[in-house]
């Protein structure tokens, strides 16, 4: 993306986990391109989006790492964390299993980052509503119970808070 091209203050890393089909790479081609596919890929390796975003009178390039969803316990190579700032876990409020497990994704990340990674817990499909299997206060009380410093609704679909979920990360990163 051109925009890789742009100056900025500072690069911050962020990671995006989950399991396979909640939604990861929809939310990152959105959030980097303003595209969105209704056709399911699996992401084989390791894709990237860069943007910028303007905090406080600086320019802060986020540069969001996404990858494949589907492999088993432990899922990631450490490499994929390394020098992460920031993460996304995410998971589908349609479907209780990816919501279950977050507490995988959860136990993975902070065995092999720092302590003071910005994490965010990411329901996405909220355009599924009449679908929804997790409750918004539910997953909210497992953030907290769980430390996780930031929880979020969004819809790749309809666009619903996926700038000010990612810039929200971002903005927390110290
Ligand atoms: P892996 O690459 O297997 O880890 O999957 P992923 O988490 O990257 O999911 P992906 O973005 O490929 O999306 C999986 C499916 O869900 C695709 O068919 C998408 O179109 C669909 N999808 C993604 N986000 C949304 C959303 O917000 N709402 C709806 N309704 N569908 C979505």
């Amino acid at each position: 993306s051109f925009q890789a091209y742009e100056s900025y203050d500072y690069m911050f890393k962020v990671v995006m986990i989950g399991d396979s089909g909640v939604g990861k790479t929809n939310l990152l081609s959105r959030f980097s391109k303003n595209e969105f596919r209704l056709e399911y890929r699996a992401t084989i390796g390791v894709e990237f989006g860069n943007r910028s975003i303007n905090v406080d009178g600086k320019i802060i390039m986020a540069q969001i790492w996404d990858t494949a969803g589907n492999q088993r316990y432990p899922a990631i190579p450490s490499p994929y964390y390394r020098g992460a700032a920031g993460a996304l876990i995410v998971y589908d409020i349609t479907r209780p299993e990816t919501f279950k497990n977050v507490e995988k994704w959860l136990k993975e990340l902070r065995d092999v980052t720092d302590n003071d990674i910005v994490v965010m817990l990411v329901g996405n499909k909220t355009d599924q509503n009449n679908l929804r299997s997790i409750r918004t206060k539910d997953a909210k009380a497992f953030a907290h119970r769980k430390n996780i410093n930031l929880f979020m609704e969004t819809s790749a679909l309809n666009m619903s808070n996926v700038m000010n979920a990612f810039t929200k990360v971002v903005t927390q990163i110290k």
